[in-house]
């Protein structure tokens, strides 16, 4: 967060890691600090619960249902020179972008700062030594079609790339979930060995609920795991820079 850069600016939207606290970074703390109003979920606004003052911080937790009128009133009560920073999982800029964008348009694209954070699927890179920059990384959690993400996970494993992704949990209709078990089904009709395919599934992580599955793809059929849980798909050729010389 810089002086100049901040002129004129309300609300930060930042990313407060995947569950631990010790994710958090300097910059987000300071920005946390000095906003009077905070706005997240019940699992959010739990990572930074030790940063929160209540003679100081003005605290709101949405849900689903009701974010979009604490949004708004939370724009129209604020003063200029105020700050409102909303946490989000993980980072920001990691399958968010449905609600940031809703964001940028109440408090105007100018009036938003966005502060990265460490992401689950970075997390799940780190513990399965999975390359991000040798990997597909893919979001099934959005409302959107996923129809073209299902075929851009079926290329990049028959091109012998690595999948990291975050599969679709569906409140309340089960034909809309894209879990783990519909993945290793889904791969499986598209002609994919996935018997030979190895997989991680990270539960929870960096919490102390935290728990992994390590496998073949096939065995994740009828297996059933947390909505908040990061798959890899480990197709990694390991190479060193000896190898090039
Ligand atoms: C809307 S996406 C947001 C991702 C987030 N911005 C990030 O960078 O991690 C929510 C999904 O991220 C994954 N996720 C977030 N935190 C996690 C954690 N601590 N352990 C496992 N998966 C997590 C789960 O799949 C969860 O349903």
């Amino acid at each position: 967060m810089t002086e100049n850069k901040n002129k004129g600016k309300k609300l930060f939207l930042v990313g407060v890691g995947p569950g631990s606290p010790k994710y958090l970074t300097d910059l987000v703390k300071e920005v946390i600090i000095r906003s009077k109003y905070l706005i997240g979920y019940k699992y959010t606004l739990g990572i930074i619960k030790d940063l929160i003052v209540h003679d100081f911080h003005q605290v709101y937790e949405v849900t689903m249902k009701n974010q979009d009128e604490i949004y708004n009133e939370v724009y129209k009560k604020m003063q200029h020179d105020e700050f409102c920073t909303i946490p989000f999982t993980g980072d920001v800029n990691f399958s968010e972008s449905e609600v940031v964008d809703r964001l940028l348009e109440i408090f105007g694209n100018d009036n938003v700062e966005l502060v990265p954070g460490i992401s689950s699927i970075q997390v799940a890179a780190s513990e399965s030594k999975v390359p991000l920059d040798k990997t597909r990384v893919l979001s099934f959690h959005v409302t959107d079609d996923i129809e073209d993400k299902k075929s851009e996970l079926v290329d990049a494993i028959q091109h012998e790339k690595s999948v990291i992704l975050v599969p679709r949990p569906w409140n309340n209709n089960v034909t809309k979930n894209f879990m783990q078990s519909d993945i290793a089904f889904y791969l499986k009709n598209k002609g994919i060995d996935t018997s030979h395919l190895k997989v991680w599934v990270f539960e929870f992580l960096t919490t102390v609920e935290e728990r992994v599955f390590r496998g073949k793809l096939n065995e994740l059929e009828n297996m059933d795991f947390s909505p908040m849980s990061v798959t890899v798909i480990d197709q990694v050729k390991r190479r060193t820079y000896l190898d090039f010389e």
